[in-house]
């Protein structure tokens, strides 16, 4: 598939969505991408021609679904790729409860609201990309409800393209489930992680094939492990 046309990209401001936003308009992709910051919106727009970007923050419903309703008119409309998410890496316990109901908001409710609102104006050949992680598969000791956020967009993407077949239409619905990656996420933590830049151009290739899952490096062996044996790869995961 040629991405020729506007493909929305949640959080295109760091780490890995700014590695796609860059990758796409590279190759004449037009990219629609919000963040909380409008100051580095506007330099992404002015360093890469192509960009748009629109002060939203996810963490609010309201916000995303005016977000939502001008992308899902946007001339060109493509796909969508929910990226944007944010991480407390604490012990639940330690979470406030407005942390803990803004990081679900951010992660899952966003991008659940984004495809709901996207869905209906995809072109037949459209797609949407989830972004998640082997901590959906099985979480870590720490980040409880972000490991939470990502297994609930996983089966987020698996109703979504049921519901695909189910309407007869052909957007592709694709789970690309990403290893630890070198972004600020991550930073001053975990060891072997890969460039952001490498898994941009893995995604862009994830979104122009054909499986509705892709694991991604490290990904690809932890779900191995666990079609195998989950209690290993939790055991695994849990020392993360
Ligand atoms: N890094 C990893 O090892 C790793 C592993 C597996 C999966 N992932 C997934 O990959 C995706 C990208 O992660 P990353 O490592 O590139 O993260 P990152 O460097 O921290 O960037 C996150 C992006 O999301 C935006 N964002 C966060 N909260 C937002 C909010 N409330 N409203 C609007 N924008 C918001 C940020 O923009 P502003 O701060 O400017 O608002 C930023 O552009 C995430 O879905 C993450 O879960 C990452």
């Amino acid at each position: 598939m040629k991405l020729d046309g506007l493909v929305v990209v949640t959080g295109g401001t760091s780490g890995i969505g700014l590695a796609l936003v860059k990758l796409l308009t590279r190759t004449g992709t037009r990219v629609l991408t919000c963040s909380r910051h409008g100051g580095q919106l506007d330099t992404l727009a002015r360093l890469h021609p192509g960009v748009e970007g629109r002060v939203v923050d996810l963490g609010d419903p309201s916000a995303v679904d005016l977000f939502a309703r001008e992308a899902a008119s946007a001339p060109g409309l493509l796909g969508l790729i929910n990226n944007a998410a944010g991480q407390d890496d604490l012990s639940l316990a330690d979470q406030t409860s407005p942390a803990i109901d803004r990081e679900i908001r951010t992660n899952l409710t966003a991008p659940a609201i984004l495809s709901a609102r996207l869905i209906p104006h995809l072109p037949q050949g459209g797609f949407i990309a989830n972004l998640t992680s082997g901590l959906a598969i099985a979480p870590k000791s720490s980040a409880a409800v972000y490991c939470a956020t990502k297994a609930g967009l996983r089966n987020l993407s698996v109703g979504a393209r049921n519901q695909m077949m189910l309407a007869d239409r052909s957007v592709r619905i694709v789970d690309v489930v990403l290893p630890l990656v070198d972004t600020p996420m991550t930073s001053g933590r975990g060891s072997g992680k890969i460039s952001p830049e490498r898994v941009a151009r893995q995604i862009v290739r994830a979104i122009r094939g054909s499986s509705d899952e892709v694991y991604i490096g490290q990904a690809a062996l932890l779900h191995g492990i666990d079609r195998i044996a989950p209690g290993l790869a939790r055991r695994i995961m849990r020392r993360g």
